[in-house]
């Protein structure tokens, strides 16, 4: 069948102070260029969510579609504005995307309906209390959920579209199917996929660059 990435990037970028996070360039390209650019050779046709009234930053190979309130509301319209029978959902926050890793979660995607790419977490876990520490959270069988996801798209526009008529809000679209009642397989990522959201993110965004373009 036909996968289709589609790729929310309607954000404000509030946290990074940069303007929508989506045009904030890392070593001379901009983070969405970044994402397209890893997507494109794995898919048939990658869609963006942008904010209301801009435009895609030059030499963005893809297509755009004005993006909604929230980053569920701009998923749900890429769906609607996609025909294809996968979906691969990825935020443009997350540059670093290896092609390893995108043939894994579509290929978990094809096997088993639906599958996100995550990372078995490696510190130690503690509850704050305050701004103490409260009590230590066991860590194993905990991952940290990232994107790419990916699944059938009837199954997520479903879950989505119930979502929206229930109010239910969700952060992620795994988590949207796994609350519809799919099994959602998990895909080990990497830690180079981490959400590029605080100054902070950017220097190391701008350190990870300099090896990943070479
Ligand atoms: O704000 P946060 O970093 O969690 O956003 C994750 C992704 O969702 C970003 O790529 C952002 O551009 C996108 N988003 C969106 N529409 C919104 C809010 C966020 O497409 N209304």
């Amino acid at each position: 069948g036909r996968v289709a990435a589609l790729i929310p990037a309607a954000g404000s970028g509030t946290r990074l102070g940069r303007g929508p996070k989506a045009y904030v360039t890392v070593a001379g390209r901009t983070l969405l260029e970044r994402s397209v650019e890893a997507l494109r050779p794995h898919v048939s046709e990658v869609i963006v969510a942008l904010p209301e009234g801009e435009t895609l930053p030059a030499g963005v190979r893809a297509r755009a579609v004005t993006g909604g309130g929230t980053r569920q509301d701009s998923v749900r319209l890429l769906l609607e504005a996609s025909d294809a029978d996968v979906v691969l959902v990825h935020d443009a926050a997350r540059p670093f995307l290896g092609a390893g890793t995108v043939r894994a979660v579509l290929d978990a995607a094809r096997a088993s309906g639906a599958a996100t790419v995550a990372l078995p977490v490696a510190d130690t876990l503690v509850r704050a209390d305050g701004t103490g520490w409260g009590e230590r959270v066991e860590r194993a069988g905990l991952w940290a959920v990232q994107t790419p996801q990916a699944g059938r798209r009837d199954w997520l526009l479903a879950a989505h579209t119930r979502a929206a008529r229930e109010g239910h809000a969700a952060t992620d679209d795994a988590g949207l199917l796994h609350w519809a009642g799919h099994a959602v397989t998990l895909v080990p990522g990497e830690a180079t996929l981490f959400k590029v959201t605080t100054p902070g993110d950017l220097q190391l965004a701008e350190a990870l660059a300099a090896m990943w373009d070479a």
